[in-house]
């Protein structure tokens, strides 16, 4: 009855795009690409990584790129990707040992790859002796398949991060573990993690407990290491506007149901409301014209402000209305738990219990390091100082100041302020830790 990583999940709440269709998408990164270069005929050349998937961002760079597909039990097919050795290993031989990468909400592998080389944690990690893998939650860019259902299809978008913690994150370890030959990981990094466990009440929601009971705690003594960048369960304290979402959440579920997609597309008047929360404290238009920076903040400091065409081309990258929907649930609850299906007899069905059961983070025994940012408004220190008495294993917990939520991926300065003090946490994690 013990929580184990495979309960756990995972995510940030990075919302971006500002879309209402695709088309609207284009012409809004055309209208920021003006803004940062000029019209269009002076405009400077576009970054070449505009046009890149994870795969041709990992080979441009010189560094050996994979690509995997992992079926989850319920039927998705997850693309995720790999770097198997660094850029100048030339004995690609030895087995070296696994560190998984894991996205936020509305991001994909390519988050740890949008920087360049000698900045993202992909490829440092690689060029640190590390074979690294990059997990891709479903609905994203690169996992967007299943055996029975298009996307296209209302069936395709019916989950959220519970599915995610009870299917995507025990398949992809397996597959990973297998593949990579080892018989143990030594770290899973997941950003912005939401640390779900098991339900505190075992007979509420006895799927997930049975999941959890048999595979996945096995699965939990295989990760010797968790590190979670910006640590999310409650959102109590949270300050991004996703919490003023809460208003639009019909709107958005009953325009979804009209045009037969659950895919979270933000409408652009969503955006302007959203931006009124934000862009009286000064910042440019090109900032407050991305959702990215409206949920995440923008650290002016951390950011190079040059390459934002890149990672706006890469972001959003695509997740299900409901899942949107149990993140606005948090915020308005406050307590870390299963999706709210709306009444007592849909949740009855799916938990056999007429509310959504808490996840209990007590149940954690998986040795913990916790990194987040003094001013990060989806993990709030206040937040984060809550989780931490409450889990049992903690290694190491550290504040950064001045950061904020997008800065421990996109971060000019996140090598030297975080990533040197991780790779040594993974040389540690080598080594049984010792409790405390
Ligand atoms: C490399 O691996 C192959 C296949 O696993 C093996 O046959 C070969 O001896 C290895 N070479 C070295 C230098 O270890
Ligand atoms: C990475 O390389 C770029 C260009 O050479 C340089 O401007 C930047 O300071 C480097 N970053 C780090 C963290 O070393
Ligand atoms: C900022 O991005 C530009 C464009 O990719 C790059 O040339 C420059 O070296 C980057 N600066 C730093 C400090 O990383
Ligand atoms: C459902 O909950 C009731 C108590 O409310 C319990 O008696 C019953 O065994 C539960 N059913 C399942 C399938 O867990």
């Amino acid at each position: 009855m013990k929580c184990s990583v495979a309960n756990l999940l995972v995510v940030s709440l990075l919302f971006q795009g500002g879309v209402d269709s695709l088309e609207l998408q284009e012409y809004d990164k055309r209208l920021i690409l003006d803004s940062i270069f000029g019209p269009s005929p002076t405009r400077a050349p576009t970054d070449p990584e505009v046009g890149m998937d994870a795969i041709e961002l990992v080979s441009s760079k010189g560094y050996p790129a994979e690509s995997h597909n992992v079926q989850t039990e319920d039927g998705f097919i997850l693309t995720i990707h790999r770097i198997p050795h660094g850029k100048n290993d030339v004995n690609t031989n030895i087995s070296r040992p696994v560190v998984l990468l894991w996205h936020g909400l509305l991001e994909s592998s390519t988050v740890f790859l949008e920087n360049l080389a000698n900045e993202s944690l992909g490829y440092i990690l690689a060029d640190a002796g590390y074979d690294v893998w990059l997990a891709n939650s479903r609905g994203d860019t690169y996992s967007k398949r299943h055996v029975r259902y298009s996307s296209t299809q209302r069936q395709f978008w019916e989950w959220s991060w519970d599915e995610m913690a009870k299917y995507d994150l025990p398949s992809t370890i397996n597959y990973v573990l297998e593949r990579s030959g080892r018989v143990s990981f030594t770290t899973l990094v997941i950003r912005s993690a939401t640390l779900a466990c098991l339900p505190s009440n075992p007979w509420q929601g006895t799927e997930i407990a049975f999941a959890a009971f048999s595979q996945n705690q096995e699965l939990g003594r295989k990760v010797k290491l968790f590190i979670a960048l910006g640590p999310v369960t409650a959102l109590k304290n949270i300050k991004s506007p996703i919490k003023y979402i809460a208003p639009f959440m019909g709107g958005i579920k009953f325009l979804m149901n009209l045009v037969g997609t659950q895919e979270f597309m933000p409408s652009s008047s969503l955006v302007k409301f959203l931006g009124k929360y934000v862009c009286r404290a000064g910042l440019t238009n090109l900032v407050c014209s991305n959702v990215i920076f409206l949920f995440g903040g923008y650290n002016p400091h951390e950011m190079n402000a040059t390459r934002l065409p890149v990672y706006i081309a890469h972001n959003p990258a695509g997740t299900s209305v409901q899942n949107i929907e149990h993140y606005v649930q948090s915020s308005q609850s406050g307590k870390f738990q299963m999706f709210d299906y709306g009444s007592h007899e849909a949740n009855r069905r799916h938990y056999n219990s007429t509310t959504p059961p808490e996840y209990d983070v007590t149940r954690m025994e998986t040795p913990v390091a916790l990194f987040w940012g003094e001013n990060d408004w989806l993990a709030v220190p206040s937040d984060v100082k809550t989780l931490i008495p409450k889990l049992p294993h903690v290694v190491r917990s550290r504040e950064i100041p001045g950061w904020q939520h997008l800065d421990f991926v996109w971060g000019v300065h996140a090598p030297g302020v975080l990533y040197n003090d991780m790779i040594n946490l993974l040389k540690q994690s080598e080594t049984p830790f010792t409790v405390g």
